[in-house]
């Protein structure tokens, strides 16, 4: 098992600092997977997007706030087992476990929230050129916390009206996006909340996960509410990932579909995961993260 914090270097390539990179002043990059809406890709999304970073040589911090099913946590759990289990040289993140506050009063409980979230991030941003938080499926102040401090935030949505409704509220009679609902709300809060603090705002990213290669008529309807609801609180697009089953049988060992080609992994790559791992790399590209080269996904 190979740790990614005592072989990578802080730059892969030495390539100097872009301008705005939080990197240049000694802080991590900060990328947050929101979404309120449960099972919509967050962790399976948080775990590729990892891997992605890692195998370009970056140190990656991960959080995972999802404090019930720590489904990001167990996933890499699942990926050290792995590697002792088979001697594989598997990268690992630097990970920072988050207790919420278990103070009655919630202004109390809130201020706590945010020394411990602000603690674990300083203690991750210190080595790591990138960090990725998931957060949980629902509201928590921890994952509030995140989004105020996300350089890019990634929000998965599941190719469905359902799933769409946590983003924006639609017309039933006409189909029109109405505005913004109460998550994009918080989002937009929270990008108040950096402005005041004089921080550039966080780069806004939807990608929509589990596409279906059937349903033309529904998918077509969702990507124009999307396309619309982006111009209107302004977000950006990104090519998503599509049903696959495969996503679904990697999490027992921890694998992500950049670990097929090892070894140990013993799964015969079809067509099929060529093109996933296609769409990973498309996601990457989309995503311009500071630094990263895509074509080396
Ligand atoms: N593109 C995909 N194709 C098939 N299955 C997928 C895909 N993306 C995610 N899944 C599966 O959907 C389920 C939910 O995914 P995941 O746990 O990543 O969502 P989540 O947003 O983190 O959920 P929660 O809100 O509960 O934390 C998992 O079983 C996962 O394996
Ligand atoms: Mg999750």
């Amino acid at each position: 098992m190979r740790d990614g914090h005592a072989t990578s270097s802080a730059r892969p390539g030495g390539a100097p600092f872009e301008s705005g990179d939080p990197r240049a002043s000694g802080r991590a990059y900060v990328i947050v997977l929101g979404n309120e809406k449960g099972g919509s890709g967050k962790s399976t999304t948080s775990m590729h997007l990892f891997a992605a970073l890692a195998k370009q040589g970056f140190r990656v911090g991960a959080m995972d706030l999802d404090l019930r099913q720590q489904s990001f946590f167990r996933y890499l759990d699942n990926r050290q087992s792995f590697a002792t289990r088979k001697n594989a040289p598997l990268i690992l993140p630097q990970r920072e476990q988050i207790k919420a506050s278990a103070a009655s009063d919630r202004k109390t409980a809130e201020r706590e929230d945010e020394a411990r979230f602000a603690e674990a991030l300083d203690a991750l941003s210190a080595g790591n050129d990138f960090v990725i938080i998931d957060t949980p499926g629902s509201f928590s102040h921890l994952s509030r916390c995140a989004h105020a401090a996300a350089d890019t935030l990634i929000t998965p949505l599941n190719d469905s009206l359902i799933d769409f409704d946590m983003l924006g509220r639609v017309d039933p009679a006409t189909g029109k996006v109405l505005g913004p609902s109460v998550y994009s709300e918080m989002v937009w809060m929270g990008r108040q909340m950096r402005a005041a603090a004089g921080k550039p705002a966080a780069d806004w990213i939807v990608m929509r996960n589990r596409l279906s290669m059937l349903d033309a008529r529904n998918k077509r309807h969702v990507a124009a509410l999307v396309e619309r609801l982006s111009k209107r609180i302004g977000f950006r697009v990104a090519p998503g990932f599509s049903e696959r089953v495969i996503y679904r049988e990697l999490f027992l060992n921890g694998l992500t579909l950049l670990d097929l080609k090892e070894p140990a992994a013993d799964v015969k790559v079809t067509m099929s995961h060529v093109a996933a791992r296609q769409e990973v790399r498309d996601l990457m590209r989309s995503l311009a993260l500071p630094g990263v080269d895509a074509s080396r996904v």
